[in-house]
């Protein structure tokens, strides 16, 4: 297993390009079960849940070249199941369920079971299929999904999912008639999909919007290369990384309009911007200034910045009260960042940060994605060394993130533990 050794204390300076977006490329992954031919998806990220998506294709018949260039190919899937295996690593696998149930009219689709950052149960993909005239049953651990034909309906979301909205959203596109889906998911990679559909020759309207319509189309045409978008948690967790080294970093290849809630709550914190088309430069504050922020679905703060954020708050003058209102679980950093001289207390779903002068490093173990990140930050602000392990977290997730941290001048390497 490897570990990540840095030596904190450096000032980060200069231009790195941003990665495509992990949880983008994911559901457009799932997208090429609708149709048959070669798919072909560009600016792809090199992470470990694409290798096990890719193996979760292979393992049902897909032909896939898992490199830079994505190329998939389902014309001769022949098995219909997303094993507990696979599914338990990589809990995205439920996204097969929409796609294969609308072209294939049945799915054996392991239930993800519980994560770390909370239940994150997908009854919400599950009512919503069945609104679509799919029979499910829960068996030995899975969703048995079966269906003669789908059929258009209104479905009310309950709870803002993207997931949810994107499985549905699938399903529905090969589905007779129209389906209206209210109160949905507004993210970017929601949007990302769409847009891929659309150009298969699906009909979807609205995506972005808190109401998607579907109109059902018998068949997709054949595929076309698509570009994936830049991923808005990469671009956002390399902006803090200029904040709290103290440092000016210009992040390229992205979508400034993805990281509106993000750069808003930095330049509360005192940090400065210029933003152009697809750059964004990030310049640290003399003194990080405390704040607030309460997590919230697309366009409100990501909870997938929600740890990346504390671990700059941690160096804040004052107090910061941080909510997290989307996952039930997702403060195991807590703990870690403690080690490094943190305070923090927590309280449900809130944290209060206390800033301190500064953290000194220690041995820290990853938990999460997005909590191996904070860790990461808050190594490159510590004084002496931060070992970080368990980095097969972050490996999910960012694409070499030390390569990028070091090529801004960052005192990090890749160690075996
Ligand atoms: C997506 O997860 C992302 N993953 C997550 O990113 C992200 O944290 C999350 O959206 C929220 O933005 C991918 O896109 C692959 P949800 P998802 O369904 O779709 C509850 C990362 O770090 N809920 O929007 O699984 C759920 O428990 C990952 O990259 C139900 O109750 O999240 C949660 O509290 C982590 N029933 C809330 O809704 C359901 O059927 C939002 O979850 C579905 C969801």
């Amino acid at each position: 297993m490897d570990k990540l050794v840095i030596s904190g204390g450096n000032e980060l300076k200069g231009t790195i390009k941003v990665s495509g977006a992990k949880n983008a490329i994911l559901p457009l992954m799932a997208a090429s079960l609708l149709t048959e031919g070669w798919h072909q998806f560009e600016n792809v990220p090199q992470l470990r849940d694409i290798r096990t998506f890719c193996t979760l294709l292979d393992y049902m018949g897909a032909e896939v070249d898992c490199s830079e260039t994505l190329r998939i190919n389902t014309s001769d899937v022949n098995r219909l199941e997303a094993p507990y295996d696979l599914v338990k690593t990589m809990r995205a696998s439920v996204l097969v369920l929409g796609p294969l149930v609308a072209r294939f009219k049945k799915a054996r689709v392991s239930l993800p079971g519980g994560c770390a950052i909370g239940a994150r149960p997908i009854n919400l993909h599950i009512k919503g299929l069945e609104a679509l005239g799919v029979d499910i049953q829960l068996r030995h651990g899975y969703v048995e999904a079966e269906a003669k034909k789908l059929v258009g309906n209104h479905i009310y979301l309950d709870l803002v999912t993207v997931t949810g909205t994107e499985n549905l959203m699938m399903a529905a596109t090969l589905a007779e008639g129209t389906t209206v889906l209210e109160n949905v998911a507004k993210e970017p990679e929601v949007v990302d999909l769409a847009n891929y559909l659309n150009s298969l020759g699906a009909k979807i309207d609205g995506a972005g919007s808190h109401i998607i319509t579907i109109e059902g189309v018998k068949e997709l045409n054949t595929p076309k290369p698509y570009r994936v978008i830049p991923d808005r948690i990469e671009a956002g967790t390399l902006l803090v990384a200029a904040g709290i080294t103290g440092g000016e970093v210009t992040i390229t290849n992205c979508i400034p309009s993805h990281l509106e809630s993000i750069i808003h709550k930095l330049q509360e914190t005192g940090m400065t911007f210029d933003i152009g088309d697809n750059w964004v430069t990030a310049r640290s504050a003399d003194q990080i200034l405390s704040t607030d922020v309460k997590t919230l679905p697309f366009p409100g703060f990501p909870t997938d910045m929600q740890a990346q954020f504390m671990a700059l708050m941690c160096l804040g003058n004052g107090t910061s009260v941080i909510t997290e209102q989307i996952f039930e679980n997702r403060f195991m950093h807590v703990s870690e960042l403690r080690r490094l001289g943190a305070d923090i207390s927590i309280d449900g779903r809130t944290a209060v940060v206390k800033g301190v002068k500064e953290l000194l490093g220690a041995k820290v173990m990853a938990t999460d994605l997005r909590a191996s990140a904070s860790l990461v930050l808050a190594g490159l602000a510590a004084k002496g060394i931060t070992e970080v392990s368990r980095v097969y977290h972050l490996d999910r997730g960012y694409d070499r993130l030390e390569k990028k941290l070091s090529a801004l001048g960052a005192k990090i390497e890749r160690t075996k533990e």
